[in-house]
């Protein structure tokens, strides 16, 4: 396992009930988008509700960076004055992103269509995962990359003059990768077509469409979905709501099941067909899980989700159902460890590229606190039902890895430790302080003396 440089561990105890009605924060897929897709928008837009996580944070200065006006109102609106689609100006030094890989691939989309160069840098995990997807077509398209050994960070690129639109078909099911492309074709004369054989999160398409974009979306005799995009459209500055995001409400719908008495709502979260995943599971697993309020809010669907504590048993998770919950894997297996049989998930090769090696990741962190489980090359098979907990938990540097270790912790007999939360700034950053405000104990780390598994 690689090593990374670590941050104040943290220790989750034994929950009481869990109760209460409350927002998550703005939606980390949507936010970064509204963030650049105003950039690249002449004219001023207001996006209220945005995430102001470390991932995001690091889009808005990176917009900065190549001149976009970006400002966070008293109000707490942001407020963006762009520079057109091929308005951005060279950046004086590298682009740091951080922990960002949707940051970085979609900025990556932009810059590869202006003739300068630009160069990205970003954290240990993010310098270790494959940029090749994304650098991949947008080399078809002209551009010129110069970056690390396997196509990793720091890599520096410049957009030819003019570039050339393609037609892709995404090797992956990745909306970074199909994201990345169009945004690229956004500022290329000509039609840029996507080819995707596994649909996934669309908000690039639909946020685009909104933003006055000429774009059709519709599906082939192969039943892929065909993305069309005319470049150099005039795009239209937008007034954006971002919704609370599925994904970190994932961890409170996790805990909600788990701790004894527990009894959530969880306003306003993004609905979008392509991330309920987890939803679908959860139920199909005995969830009682309900939805209410569902209504439209900006092109998307939003709603309320009332969770109990339920008795769950475990499912096999189609693995076409990956891409959209592909984020949900981690703190899935944390609710499979407390129910009763085996939980399988397969189809989970993009796992291994996330934000950490987050299959090696789950599996090393459910061994600690006692959980039986069978790694595969691609799949994950959970026993649950005996959860002791007592164990500490590599994060290597993954959000997600560290809140739902963190969620574990609520309901195992013994304290579960992470050796680091710092990752889980680039997200959720109150998450602590939510699940203390719960009336949950997350502290600082007990004592790490045997190293973390
Ligand atoms: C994202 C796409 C997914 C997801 C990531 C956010 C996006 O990544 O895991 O957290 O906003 O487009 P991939 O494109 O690598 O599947």
């Amino acid at each position: 396992m690689k090593s990374y440089p670590t941050a104040p561990s943290l220790t989750a105890y034994r929950a009481p009930p869990l109760r209460g009605r409350f927002s998550l924060p703005g939606d980390k897929s949507i936010s970064h988008r509204a963030l650049m897709f105003s950039a690249m928008t002449i004219g001023e837009s207001e996006i209220s509700g945005l995430l102001e996580s470390a991932d995001v944070l690091a889009t808005a200065a990176a917009m900065r960076a190549y001149g976009a006006n970006v400002e966070r109102g008293g109000d707490g609106v942001w407020r963006v004055n762009g520079l057109g689609p091929g308005g951005f100006l060279e950046p004086e030094g590298p682009i740091d992103f951080g922990n960002a890989g949707t940051g970085v691939r979609l900025t990556m989309g932009i810059a590869a269509a202006h003739p300068f160069a630009s160069t990205f840098i970003g954290d240990a995990s993010l310098s270790g995962r494959p940029m090749g997807r994304v650098l991949d077509p947008l080399r078809q398209m002209g551009a010129d990359v110069i970056a690390r050994s396997g196509d990793r960070l720091p890599l520096s690129l410049r957009g030819a003059d003019p570039m050339a639109p393609i037609a892709y078909r995404v090797p992956v099911a990745s909306a970074q990768v199909k994201s990345a492309v169009l945004l690229a074709g956004l500022n290329i004369e000509g039609v840029t077509t996507v080819i995707e054989p596994v649909a996934t999160r669309d908000h690039t398409e639909r946020m685009l469409a909104g933003f006055g974009a000429d774009l059709q979306t519709g599906t082939n005799a192969d039943g892929e979905t065909v993305i069309e995009l005319t470049g150099m459209p005039d795009l239209r500055p937008q007034t954006i709501v971002v919704p609370g995001d599925p994904s970190s409400a994932a961890f409170l719908l996790v805990a909600g099941l788990i701790v004894e008495g527990s009894d959530l709502t969880i306003e306003t979260v993004l609905l979008n067909p392509a991330r309920t995943g987890l939803l679908t599971t959860l139920q199909e697993m005995g969830a009682d899980l309900t939805i209410a309020n569902e209504r439209l809010s900006g092109g998307e669907t939003i709603g309320d989700i009332r969770v109990r504590r339920s008795a769950l048993r475990g499912v096999a998770v189609p693995p076409q159902r990956a891409p959209s919950m592909i984020d949900e894997y981690p703190v899935l297996a944390i609710a499979a460890a407390f129910a009763e049989g085996r939980t399988i998930m397969d189809g989970l090769a993009e796992l291994r590229v996330k934000e950490s090696d987050r299959l090696d990741a789950i599996v090393r962190g459910l061994k600690a606190n006692g959980v039986a489980c069978e790694e595969g090359a691609e799949s994950l098979a959970v026993t649950g039902g005996a959860a002791p907990g007592g164990g500490t938990v590599a994060t290597c540097l993954d959000h997600r890895i560290a809140m739902s270790f963190l969620v574990m912790g609520l309901a195992t007999a013994n304290p579960v430790t992470i050796d680091d939360g710092a990752a889980i700034a680039t997200s959720f950053p109150h998450f602590v302080d939510l699940m203390t405000g719960l009336g949950a104990r997350i502290d600082g780390g007990a004592d790490l003396a045997e190293g973390a598994a």
